[in-house]
């Protein structure tokens, strides 16, 4: 394995591309390839068996591109999948989970929100990590049903994602959080709008920079840091509409942007 093959990346659609840029942000010499599963989106309302054989499609794919290790920026995905990925194939994995410990050990009132998929909620991981790190708060746990249809068609900032999120911002206002945990890739292209529906003394946090330091430690564990001095290269995929992806990445240099049947 080289040092100079990209990190693999796949997600339910271009929500994980808020992570994505977080990676790209803190090793910017690393080449990358993204895989948006749009077509199947979401993944939060689908079985397990389903989420494992999408996930069991996108590691293949992206391990016959070469990629040296594969980050899987969907909290639904790791949850019910990741196990399954690390016990058949070879390659390091790392997965994202919602940032439940460092909201539990900071909150003062005693009570965390979190906003997630169904899969992500109902998940045998998801409980084990909530069970262990919340035993001196409580926690209100609200699906987050809608918001990744509309973030997938370019609706992030639309009216009717305000009305979709005030009706589900409800019972954390009701309950008196100071944390709200975004325990789905997705949900940080709305944290601003969310900020502005919560009383300023929530603080919203989501685990992308903690998935770029989980990858940085383990690119060096492996000895696979690419170190080139040239920037990375990407390339960026969606087996349904280029668009939105292509919006949500605009920042980013070096990045090509294409359609791909996967
Ligand atoms: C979904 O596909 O339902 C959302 C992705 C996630 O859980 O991060």
């Amino acid at each position: 394995m080289s040092n100079l093959q990209p990190i693999g990346f796949f997600d339910s659609g271009v929500g994980g591309t808020s992570v994505w840029k977080e990676v790209v942000q803190l090793l910017p010499h690393e080449n990358t390839i993204y895989l948006a599963d749009s077509k199947h989106a979401p993944y939060g309302r689908k079985p397990k068996n389903d989420i494992t054989q999408l996930c069991v499609k996108n590691t293949e794919y992206l391990l016959s591109r070469g990629c040296k290790l594969i980050a899987v920026p969907c909290n639904t995905a790791t949850t019910n999948s990741i196990s399954y990925l690390r016990e058949h194939y070879d390659v390091p994995f790392i997965g994202i989970e919602p940032a439940i410990k460092p909201a539990a050990l900071n909150s003062t009132t005693g009570k965390v929100g979190i906003l997630a998929t169904q899969g992500t909620l109902s998940s045998e991981l998801f409980n084990r990590t909530q069970r262990a790190f919340t035993k001196d708060v409580n926690t209100i746990e609200i699906v987050g049903t809608g918001i990744v249809e509309l973030i997938e068609s370019g609706k992030k900032d639309s009216e009717e994602m305000r009305n979709l999120l005030v009706g589900i911002t409800e019972p954390f206002m009701i309950s008196g959080i100071d944390y709200l945990v975004l325990g789905c890739s997705h949900y940080p292209y709305i944290k601003d709008m969310l900020q502005e529906l919560l009383p300023s003394r929530v603080k919203i946090i989501d685990s992308g920079a903690a998935v770029a330091r989980q990858t940085l430690h383990i690119l060096k564990e492996f000895n696979l840091l690419n170190d080139q001095t040239s920037l990375g290269h990407h390339e960026l995929y969606s087996n349904l509409n280029t668009q939105v992806l292509d919006l949500l990445t605009v920042e980013v240099n070096n990045r090509k942007v294409d359609y791909l049947d996967f």
